[in-house]
């Protein structure tokens, strides 16, 4: 029903116009709703989401706060999942060869839900069959509207905060003219020539970031995780650098689908590794020359490394960080 719509729309509009905001470090005007900070278009994802996503006991959503190690955790879990329909040994035509891993698995909020709450899942590779493979980067509070009817599996990757903090300053810096939150803002706010990594700090110290709060975002899923262990995995990425082969087989128990003996005897894990690793990715042609809304691939892929955050971060930034990283995580059993 039209009508129905254009009131939906308005009555949005008049939530966003009742919300506070914030400038971020790129100029972008980002709104604070339910305790986390969203650019106007994210937003209405949410009711989209709310209405028209209907979810499968089957779904998988991989999640995580952006620089987490979405694009390796995505690519995992497409290999994995997808193994019998797309075997590891046929080097030559799996999808991971020739599509970046974003491709294969949506963003519910970015690419599905951000303008329609009836997107047409036919468009990517894995969400339009069993088992769907979908993504996020909204906190759990928000998918746990929607997945109220029908539980899936969520699969939360988590990072230490200054490696993702230089990891985002990186990627902002090598994707400086795409403009995020363009989808419905005709004009940025501010102009803001140089991404500072000072500012950037001060905005994660203060939560103010798209999806942040960082450690509320991390602790949401966290907290579902031990709430409901069947249902939400928590990974971190310095354990997948670590004890890549250990982890994969985590997930692949959780995901209902563990490794055969067989598959293992015939090395399938080390496969999925060597597929999806860093170094693989990043020299594959796709990966090299393509692009989608503006970013070019190649800047999904940079050291992959543990702790490099040392050449940027000063020590009295990382005291403060730290000395809030611990306060917020207190009492969590949580730690990165
Ligand atoms: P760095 O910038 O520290 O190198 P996201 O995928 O959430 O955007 O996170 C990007 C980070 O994950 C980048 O970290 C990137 O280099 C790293 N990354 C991307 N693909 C990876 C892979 N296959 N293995 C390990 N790390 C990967």
């Amino acid at each position: 029903n039209p009508r129905n719509l254009r009131e939906e729309e308005e009555e949005t509009k008049d939530l966003i116009s009742s919300l506070s905001w914030e400038i971020d470090y790129i100029g972008n005007k980002l709104f604070k709703y339910e305790g986390h900070w969203y650019y106007e278009d994210i937003l209405q994802s949410i009711p989209n989401l709310n209405t028209g996503f209907k979810p499968q006991e089957t779904d998988v959503i991989v999640a995580s706060f952006p620089k987490c190690g979405t694009t390796w955790l995505k690519a995992l879990t497409f290999a994995l999942v997808q193994r019998s329909k797309h075997p590891l040994g046929d080097h030559h035509h799996h999808p991971l060869l020739s599509h970046n891993p974003h491709e294969v698995m949506p963003y519910l909020e970015l690419d599905l839900y951000l303008k329609t709450s009836k997107p047409d899942l036919t468009k990517f590779l894995s969400s339009s069959s069993s088992p769907r493979l979908f993504s996020t980067h909204m906190p759990l509070h928000v998918l746990q509207v929607p997945l109220k009817e029908s539980p899936c599996k969520i699969v939360y990757v988590c990072r230490n905060l200054k490696d993702v903090l230089v990891s985002l300053w990186h990627f902002l810096n090598a994707n400086k003219g795409v403009e995020w939150n363009d989808f419905s803002q005709k004009e940025k706010i501010v102009r803001v020539e140089d991404y500072s990594f000072e500012a950037m700090f001060e905005s994660v110290c203060n939560g103010v970031t798209l999806y942040g709060p960082f450690w509320d975002h991390a602790l949401s899923y966290w907290r579902g995780s031990l709430e409901d262990p069947k249902h939400v995995l928590f990974l971190m990425y310095e354990d997948l650098k670590a004890e890549p082969r250990t982890q994969l087989k985590r997930l692949a128990d959780f995901l209902d689908c563990p490794f055969t003996k067989e598959e293992e005897d015939s090395g399938s894990v080390d496969k999925i590794l060597e597929l999806c690793s860093l170094s693989n990715l990043s020299s594959l042609e796709i990966n090299k020359t393509g692009a989608s809304g503006g970013v070019d691939y190649k800047t999904y892929f940079r050291k992959g490394e543990v702790g490099s955050w040392k050449s940027y971060v000063t020590p009295e930034m990382e005291n403060k960080i730290d000395m809030i990283t611990e306060e917020k995580l207190k009492g969590s059993g949580l730690n990165f």
